[in-house]
Protein backbone atom coordinates (compact mmCIF):
# COMPACT_ATOMS: atom_id res chain seq x y z
CA UNK A 1 0.00 0.00 0.00
CA UNK A 2 1.44 3.69 -0.73
CA UNK A 3 1.17 4.89 2.43
CA UNK A 4 1.61 9.15 1.21
CA UNK A 5 0.17 10.91 -1.02
CA UNK A 6 -0.43 14.57 -1.58
CA UNK A 7 -3.11 16.31 -3.23
CA UNK A 8 -3.91 19.90 -4.33
CA UNK A 9 -7.70 20.97 -4.89
CA UNK A 10 -8.86 24.55 -5.74
CA UNK A 11 -11.70 26.44 -4.02
CA UNK A 12 -15.20 26.58 -5.90
CA UNK A 13 -17.95 29.36 -5.78
CA UNK A 14 -21.37 28.20 -6.22
CA UNK A 15 -23.38 30.59 -9.08
CA UNK A 16 -26.26 28.41 -8.02
CA UNK A 17 -25.93 27.88 -4.55
CA UNK A 18 -27.03 24.90 -2.39
CA UNK A 19 -28.87 25.86 1.60
CA UNK A 20 -30.14 23.07 3.00
CA UNK A 21 -29.86 19.40 3.78
CA UNK A 22 -32.09 17.09 2.57
CA UNK A 23 -30.15 14.29 4.88
CA UNK A 24 -27.71 15.83 7.40
CA UNK A 25 -26.37 12.60 8.87
CA UNK A 26 -25.17 11.31 5.54
CA UNK A 27 -24.76 15.44 4.73
CA UNK A 28 -26.77 15.32 0.94
CA UNK A 29 -28.05 18.31 0.19
CA UNK A 30 -31.53 19.65 -0.33
CA UNK A 31 -30.69 21.17 -3.73
CA UNK A 32 -28.61 20.78 -6.72
CA UNK A 33 -25.56 23.62 -7.60
CA UNK A 34 -23.52 24.63 -9.65
CA UNK A 35 -20.17 26.52 -9.23
CA UNK A 36 -16.61 27.07 -11.26
CA UNK A 37 -13.12 26.31 -9.61
CA UNK A 38 -11.26 28.62 -9.24
CA UNK A 39 -7.54 29.67 -10.27
CA UNK A 40 -4.90 30.52 -7.59
CA UNK A 41 -7.10 29.68 -4.29
CA UNK A 42 -5.80 26.25 -3.12
CA UNK A 43 -5.46 23.63 -0.48
CA UNK A 44 -2.86 21.04 -0.34
CA UNK A 45 -2.84 18.40 1.84
CA UNK A 46 -0.41 15.55 2.69
CA UNK A 47 -1.48 12.29 3.96
CA UNK A 48 0.34 9.84 5.52
CA UNK A 49 -0.42 6.74 6.88
CA UNK A 50 2.12 5.93 9.90
CA UNK A 51 2.05 2.59 11.85
CA UNK A 52 4.21 4.69 14.51
CA UNK A 53 1.25 7.27 15.10
CA UNK A 54 -0.77 6.39 18.15
CA UNK A 55 -3.39 9.27 17.27
CA UNK A 56 -4.25 11.09 14.50
CA UNK A 57 -2.01 14.17 13.96
CA UNK A 58 -3.51 17.28 12.18
CA UNK A 59 -1.29 20.23 10.97
CA UNK A 60 -3.23 23.41 9.31
CA UNK A 61 -0.86 25.82 8.14
CA UNK A 62 2.05 24.53 9.90
CA UNK A 63 0.19 24.47 12.92
CA UNK A 64 -1.45 21.89 15.39
CA UNK A 65 -5.05 22.32 14.33
CA UNK A 66 -7.74 23.21 17.24
CA UNK A 67 -9.84 19.63 18.02
CA UNK A 68 -12.93 20.87 16.45
CA UNK A 69 -10.91 20.47 13.10
CA UNK A 70 -8.96 17.89 13.94
CA UNK A 71 -11.63 15.70 15.00
CA UNK A 72 -13.58 16.58 11.66
CA UNK A 73 -10.30 15.27 9.92
CA UNK A 74 -10.29 11.91 11.83
CA UNK A 75 -14.00 11.50 11.36
CA UNK A 76 -13.57 12.00 7.55
CA UNK A 77 -9.92 9.63 7.85
CA UNK A 78 -12.05 6.99 9.46
CA UNK A 79 -14.34 6.48 6.61
CA UNK A 80 -11.03 5.60 4.41
CA UNK A 81 -10.43 3.47 7.17
CA UNK A 82 -13.38 1.44 7.06
CA UNK A 83 -13.05 1.49 3.13
CA UNK A 84 -9.16 0.51 3.12
CA UNK A 85 -9.79 -1.61 6.20
CA UNK A 86 -6.91 -0.38 8.18
CA UNK A 87 -6.82 1.31 11.85
CA UNK A 88 -3.58 3.16 11.28
CA UNK A 89 -3.12 6.21 12.15
CA UNK A 90 -2.36 9.28 10.04
CA UNK A 91 -1.14 12.25 9.53
CA UNK A 92 -2.53 15.37 7.85
CA UNK A 93 -0.90 18.22 6.78
CA UNK A 94 -2.52 20.84 5.23
CA UNK A 95 -2.02 23.91 3.87
CA UNK A 96 -4.61 27.28 2.42
CA UNK A 97 -3.10 29.82 0.49
CA UNK A 98 -6.01 31.77 1.26
CA UNK A 99 -7.95 32.44 4.65
CA UNK A 100 -9.27 29.70 6.22
CA UNK A 101 -13.36 29.64 7.14
CA UNK A 102 -14.62 32.84 6.22
CA UNK A 103 -16.92 32.33 3.53
CA UNK A 104 -13.78 31.42 0.61
CA UNK A 105 -14.91 27.57 0.81
CA UNK A 106 -12.18 26.03 2.27
CA UNK A 107 -13.89 23.37 3.11
CA UNK A 108 -14.59 22.74 -0.57
CA UNK A 109 -11.25 22.23 -1.50
CA UNK A 110 -10.06 21.35 1.76
CA UNK A 111 -12.00 18.11 1.66
CA UNK A 112 -11.61 17.69 -2.04
CA UNK A 113 -7.83 17.74 -1.33
CA UNK A 114 -8.26 15.24 1.84
CA UNK A 115 -10.47 13.22 0.13
CA UNK A 116 -8.28 12.51 -2.87
CA UNK A 117 -5.11 12.42 -0.53
CA UNK A 118 -6.45 10.29 1.88
CA UNK A 119 -7.73 7.51 -0.63
CA UNK A 120 -4.62 7.64 -2.83
CA UNK A 121 -2.64 7.28 -0.06
CA UNK A 122 -4.74 4.24 1.18
CA UNK A 123 -4.37 2.49 -2.05
CA UNK A 124 -8.01 2.75 -2.65
CA UNK A 125 -8.69 3.31 -6.48
CA UNK A 126 -12.07 5.20 -6.55
CA UNK A 127 -14.26 6.28 -9.25
CA UNK A 128 -14.98 9.54 -9.82
CA UNK A 129 -18.37 9.31 -8.22
CA UNK A 130 -16.63 7.16 -5.12
CA UNK A 131 -14.55 10.54 -4.68
CA UNK A 132 -17.52 12.75 -4.77
CA UNK A 133 -19.68 11.21 -2.61
CA UNK A 134 -17.12 10.50 0.01
CA UNK A 135 -15.58 14.02 -0.17
CA UNK A 136 -19.79 15.36 0.23
CA UNK A 137 -19.84 13.85 3.54
CA UNK A 138 -17.03 15.94 4.61
CA UNK A 139 -18.47 18.94 3.08
CA UNK A 140 -21.65 19.54 0.92
CA UNK A 141 -19.49 21.62 -1.57
CA UNK A 142 -16.11 19.63 -2.08
CA UNK A 143 -17.36 17.22 -4.77
CA UNK A 144 -17.19 20.20 -6.73
CA UNK A 145 -13.42 20.91 -5.82
CA UNK A 146 -12.52 17.79 -7.90
CA UNK A 147 -13.22 19.12 -11.05
CA UNK A 148 -12.08 21.74 -13.24
CA UNK A 149 -14.32 24.58 -15.08
CA UNK A 150 -17.76 24.38 -14.40
CA UNK A 151 -19.02 21.66 -12.22
CA UNK A 152 -22.55 20.65 -11.47
CA UNK A 153 -23.41 18.64 -7.84
CA UNK A 154 -27.00 16.48 -9.37
CA UNK A 155 -28.70 15.16 -6.95
CA UNK A 156 -29.43 11.63 -8.05
CA UNK A 157 -31.46 8.26 -6.69
CA UNK A 158 -29.03 5.91 -6.04
CA UNK A 159 -30.29 1.66 -4.74
CA UNK A 160 -28.80 3.10 -1.47
CA UNK A 161 -31.33 6.17 -1.08
CA UNK A 162 -30.26 9.59 -2.42
CA UNK A 163 -27.13 10.66 -3.40
CA UNK A 164 -25.50 13.17 -5.77
CA UNK A 165 -23.34 12.90 -8.91
CA UNK A 166 -21.11 15.73 -9.90
CA UNK A 167 -20.29 16.74 -13.70
CA UNK A 168 -18.33 18.74 -15.38
CA UNK A 169 -20.35 21.15 -17.48
CA UNK A 170 -17.71 23.11 -19.15
CA UNK A 171 -14.01 22.97 -19.47
CA UNK A 172 -12.19 25.96 -17.94
CA UNK A 173 -11.16 26.67 -21.20
CA UNK A 174 -15.07 27.31 -22.47
CA UNK A 175 -14.76 30.61 -21.23
CA UNK A 176 -12.51 33.37 -20.21
CA UNK A 177 -14.63 34.93 -16.96
CA UNK A 178 -13.06 35.18 -13.22
CA UNK A 179 -14.16 35.93 -10.09
CA UNK A 180 -12.98 39.15 -8.62
CA UNK A 181 -13.00 38.23 -5.03
CA UNK A 182 -12.90 41.43 -2.38
CA UNK A 183 -12.48 40.39 1.15
CA UNK A 184 -14.54 42.21 3.61
CA UNK A 185 -13.58 40.95 6.91
CA UNK A 186 -11.03 39.18 9.07
CA UNK A 187 -11.55 36.02 10.80
CA UNK A 188 -14.21 33.03 10.85
CA UNK A 189 -17.93 33.12 10.42
CA UNK A 190 -19.75 32.97 13.80
CA UNK A 191 -22.03 30.56 12.36
CA UNK A 192 -20.86 27.58 10.25
CA UNK A 193 -22.72 26.41 7.21
CA UNK A 194 -24.47 23.03 8.20
CA UNK A 195 -25.84 25.12 11.51
CA UNK A 196 -27.02 27.89 9.32
CA UNK A 197 -28.87 25.58 6.72
CA UNK A 198 -30.69 23.92 9.32
CA UNK A 199 -32.22 26.73 11.33
CA UNK A 200 -32.98 27.86 8.07
CA UNK A 201 -34.66 24.85 6.97
CA UNK A 202 -36.39 24.57 10.22
CA UNK A 203 -37.57 28.28 10.62
CA UNK A 204 -37.31 30.03 7.41
CA UNK A 205 -40.63 30.49 6.09
CA UNK A 206 -39.30 30.76 2.57
CA UNK A 207 -37.11 26.91 2.86
CA UNK A 208 -39.98 26.05 0.91
CA UNK A 209 -39.79 28.49 -1.99
CA UNK A 210 -36.03 28.39 -2.21
CA UNK A 211 -36.88 24.34 -3.11
CA UNK A 212 -39.63 24.90 -5.90
CA UNK A 213 -37.57 27.62 -7.44
CA UNK A 214 -34.48 25.71 -7.26
CA UNK A 215 -34.93 23.73 -10.37
CA UNK A 216 -35.65 26.64 -12.72
CA UNK A 217 -32.71 28.30 -11.38
CA UNK A 218 -30.26 25.22 -12.65
CA UNK A 219 -32.09 24.83 -16.15
CA UNK A 220 -31.20 28.91 -16.74
CA UNK A 221 -27.55 28.99 -15.71
CA UNK A 222 -26.90 25.47 -17.53
CA UNK A 223 -28.22 26.84 -20.57
CA UNK A 224 -26.26 30.05 -20.02
CA UNK A 225 -23.41 28.78 -19.51
CA UNK A 226 -23.55 26.44 -23.07
CA UNK A 227 -24.26 30.01 -24.44
CA UNK A 228 -21.25 31.96 -22.99
CA UNK A 229 -24.23 34.57 -21.72
CA UNK A 230 -22.69 36.44 -18.98
CA UNK A 231 -25.87 38.40 -18.24
CA UNK A 232 -28.21 35.56 -18.35
CA UNK A 233 -25.89 33.43 -15.53
CA UNK A 234 -24.50 36.80 -13.95
CA UNK A 235 -29.04 37.16 -13.00
CA UNK A 236 -29.21 33.56 -12.28
CA UNK A 237 -26.34 33.53 -9.87
CA UNK A 238 -27.25 36.97 -8.30
CA UNK A 239 -30.95 36.09 -7.71
CA UNK A 240 -29.92 32.40 -6.51
CA UNK A 241 -27.49 34.26 -3.90
CA UNK A 242 -29.92 36.92 -2.76
CA UNK A 243 -32.33 33.75 -1.64
CA UNK A 244 -29.98 32.15 -0.05
CA UNK A 245 -29.10 35.31 1.82
CA UNK A 246 -32.79 36.13 2.67
CA UNK A 247 -33.18 32.36 3.74
CA UNK A 248 -30.49 32.88 6.21
CA UNK A 249 -32.20 36.50 7.47
CA UNK A 250 -35.51 35.45 7.74
CA UNK A 251 -34.23 32.10 10.08
CA UNK A 252 -34.53 32.36 13.59
CA UNK A 253 -32.85 33.86 15.36
CA UNK A 254 -31.76 35.57 12.20
CA UNK A 255 -28.66 34.61 10.49
CA UNK A 256 -26.63 38.07 8.74
CA UNK A 257 -23.54 36.90 7.17
CA UNK A 258 -23.04 40.62 5.29
CA UNK A 259 -21.14 43.05 7.04
CA UNK A 260 -20.81 46.88 6.12
CA UNK A 261 -18.28 46.48 3.60
CA UNK A 262 -20.23 43.74 2.10
CA UNK A 263 -22.82 46.13 1.16
CA UNK A 264 -20.59 48.77 -0.11
CA UNK A 265 -19.09 46.18 -2.58
CA UNK A 266 -22.40 45.43 -3.71
CA UNK A 267 -23.55 49.05 -4.29
CA UNK A 268 -20.12 49.73 -6.34
CA UNK A 269 -20.63 46.40 -8.63
CA UNK A 270 -24.24 47.53 -9.18
CA UNK A 271 -23.31 51.01 -9.96
CA UNK A 272 -20.59 50.03 -12.17
CA UNK A 273 -22.79 47.51 -14.11
CA UNK A 274 -25.18 51.00 -14.35
CA UNK A 275 -22.17 52.64 -15.88
CA UNK A 276 -21.80 49.90 -18.34
CA UNK A 277 -19.11 47.18 -16.83
CA UNK A 278 -20.72 43.97 -16.48
CA UNK A 279 -20.69 41.88 -13.39
CA UNK A 280 -22.36 40.47 -10.93
CA UNK A 281 -22.02 39.53 -7.09
CA UNK A 282 -22.37 36.41 -5.56
CA UNK A 283 -21.67 35.92 -1.69
CA UNK A 284 -21.41 32.82 0.31
CA UNK A 285 -21.54 31.90 4.03
CA UNK A 286 -19.60 35.21 4.95
CA UNK A 287 -18.76 38.61 4.26
CA UNK A 288 -16.75 38.35 0.91
CA UNK A 289 -17.69 39.41 -2.30
CA UNK A 290 -17.30 37.78 -5.53
CA UNK A 291 -17.88 39.23 -8.74
CA UNK A 292 -18.52 37.54 -11.73
CA UNK A 293 -17.01 39.14 -15.34
CA UNK A 294 -15.57 38.68 -18.41
CA UNK A 295 -11.48 38.33 -17.61
CA UNK A 296 -10.80 40.93 -19.63
CA UNK A 297 -12.85 43.27 -17.00
CA UNK A 298 -11.49 41.84 -13.59
CA UNK A 299 -8.56 44.09 -13.71
CA UNK A 300 -11.32 47.38 -13.69
CA UNK A 301 -13.23 45.73 -11.19
CA UNK A 302 -10.52 44.85 -8.61
CA UNK A 303 -9.41 48.44 -9.31
CA UNK A 304 -13.02 49.74 -7.95
CA UNK A 305 -13.57 47.02 -5.44
CA UNK A 306 -9.90 48.17 -3.56
CA UNK A 307 -11.06 51.65 -3.12
CA UNK A 308 -14.58 50.52 -1.50
CA UNK A 309 -14.51 51.63 2.69
CA UNK A 310 -13.59 48.38 4.62
CA UNK A 311 -12.59 45.89 1.67
CA UNK A 312 -8.89 44.77 2.40
CA UNK A 313 -8.06 42.81 0.17
CA UNK A 314 -8.79 41.80 -3.89
CA UNK A 315 -7.61 38.88 -5.80
CA UNK A 316 -8.84 37.62 -9.16
CA UNK A 317 -9.32 33.94 -9.51
CA UNK A 318 -9.64 32.83 -13.18
CA UNK A 319 -11.30 29.56 -14.11
CA UNK A 320 -9.48 26.75 -12.38
CA UNK A 321 -8.55 22.92 -12.52
CA UNK A 322 -9.52 20.19 -10.67
CA UNK A 323 -7.93 17.95 -8.28
CA UNK A 324 -4.47 16.92 -8.53
CA UNK A 325 -2.79 13.82 -6.69
CA UNK A 326 0.97 12.86 -6.63
CA UNK A 327 3.22 11.38 -4.09
O1 LIG B 1 -19.78 22.94 1.80
P1 LIG B 1 -20.67 23.44 2.87
O2 LIG B 1 -21.58 22.38 3.36
O3 LIG B 1 -19.93 24.17 3.94
O4 LIG B 1 -21.70 24.50 2.24
C1 LIG B 1 -21.35 25.68 1.58
C2 LIG B 1 -22.57 26.30 1.04
C3 LIG B 1 -22.37 27.61 0.28
O5 LIG B 1 -21.01 27.87 0.07
C4 LIG B 1 -22.93 28.77 1.07
C5 LIG B 1 -23.11 27.52 -1.05
C6 LIG B 1 -22.51 26.57 -2.03
O6 LIG B 1 -23.28 25.91 -2.75
O7 LIG B 1 -21.26 26.49 -2.11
Amino acid sequence: MTNSALATAHTNVALVKYWGKQDLEKNIPATSSLSMTLDGLWTRTRVTFDESLESDLVLLNGQRAEEKVSLRVSGFVDMVRVMAKTNCRVSVETENNFPTAGGLASSASGFAALCAASTAAAGLDLDLQQLASLARQGSGSAPRSLLGGFVALNLKKAESGQDCVVQQVAAAGHWDVCMVIALCADGPKKVGSTAGMERSKRTSPYYQGWLDSHDLDMQEARSALERRDLDALGRVAERSCFKMHALAMSSDPPLIYFKGATLNAIERVWQLREDGLAGWVTIDAGPHVKVFCEAENAKDFAEQLAKVPGVQKVMIAPVGPGVKVGQ
